[in-house]
């Protein structure tokens, strides 16, 4: 009978197809209830000659039973592990996924490098809204209401009190309220102006900078945009300052840069003047100190702003502003 119980073994081994499987055929053979426990229960009942015998028998079948059960459920395992590797397995020999890279803006570029320059001078950098009130964006910048200087600017309007910021320079005001002489910071950002061409955009970029302090003077602003100017486009390039108006400075100054493209001879670009207008400048007007409550006595202070776009456009002889926001690859991958 304990040799058939081997043959029976190895018959139901061979139908255990999962882990369930063989718990249960563990069961069955090694369990309380199972074949060899009952069969070495009833050894008792074996004559003493057979005894020791049958015994061993048994005991061998046992050992059998457990290193065939044994290694069968290290088979299981071992199949478990390898389905997991296969499931987690990556194909080496598939194409990678590309990512199209990125790339800064010109219009940022020209702007990180204009920002680095003034920061290396000890700027800090201002921050104002877009959508500005008319007091900010004129009238505390001695533009009174009517003036024909407001014609200057095509402001796209939100109310009759609210607009589109025309220029960066309501950032002047805003900054100068929240802090006490000496000042000393560049405000860069979006402004709107009612038009549209090659040169024009109806959203552009500015860059305002403003400096206040005790004993400033005109030749600060000079020395300031000088080293701002070589730093940008060269060492050797020529600078020149002419009059002109803004209601917010007084005197102003349109400031011009020797032709970048034809070194002077003249061009199309600049017109046949050899020279390029680059910024607007000037010393702060009084009115807007007063506007701040800045002591008039006491400090004196230069304001200066310049287009973004015009300088990426000179910079890198773009000839249609409009190629800046078309985001078209091909054209943004060049810079
Ligand atoms: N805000 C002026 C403009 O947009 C530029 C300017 C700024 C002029 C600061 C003088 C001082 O045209």
């Amino acid at each position: 009978m304990i040799d058939d119980l081997k043959e029976k073994f190895l018959n139901e081994l061979e139908s255990v197809i999962s882990p369930a499987d063989l718990f249960q055929l563990r069961v069955n053979y090694l369990g309380k209830k199972g074949h060899l426990t009952s069969a070495l229960k009833a050894l008792s009942s074996a004559t003493p000659d057979e005894r020791p015998l049958l015994g061993k028998k048994i005991n061998d079948v046992k050992q059998f039973v457990e290193a065939h059960i044994a290694s069968k459920e290290a088979a299981f395992k071992n199949e478990e592990l390898k389905k997991q590797l296969l499931a987690g397995a990556i194909d080496i020999t598939l194409p990678g996924k590309y990512a199209a890279f990125g790339k800064e803006h010109p219009i940022n570029q020209v702007l990180f490098e204009i920002t680095d320059i003034f920061v290396k001078m000890g700027f800090s950098v201002e921050e104002g809204p877009e959508v500005e009130t008319d007091y900010y964006n004129f009238e505390a910048l001695n533009f009174p209401k009517d003036h024909p200087a407001r014609d200057m600017q095509d402001t796209f309007f939100v109310s009759d009190d609210i607009v589109l910021r025309t220029h960066t320079s309501p950032v002047q005001v805003r900054g100068m309220e929240k802090r006490k002489p000496p000042v000393r910071f560049i405000a860069p950002g979006k402004v709107y102006r009612c038009d549209a061409d090659i040169t024009h955009t109806p959203m552009f970029h500015q860059v305002e900078g403003l400096m206040v302090d005790k004993d400033i003077t005109f030749s600060n602003l000079k020395g300031i945009l000088e080293a701002f100017l070589h730093q940008m486009f060269g060492p050797d390039t020529r600078v020149r300052f002419r009059p002109s108006f803004f209601p917010f400075t007084e005197p102003s100054a349109e400031v011009d840069i020797g032709c970048i493209l034809c070194g002077g001879s003249g061009c199309r670009v600049c017109k046949n003047s050899g020279w390029l207008e680059i910024l607007g400048a000037g010393m702060v007007n009084p009115a807007v100190f007063k506007n701040v409550g800045y002591d008039t006595e006491i400090y004196t202070g230069f304001a200066f702003g310049m287009g973004i776009e015009r300088i990426a456009m000179l910079k890198y002889a773009i000839d249609d502003i409009r190629l800046f926001y078309e985001n078209d690859i091909r054209f943004l991958r060049q810079f």
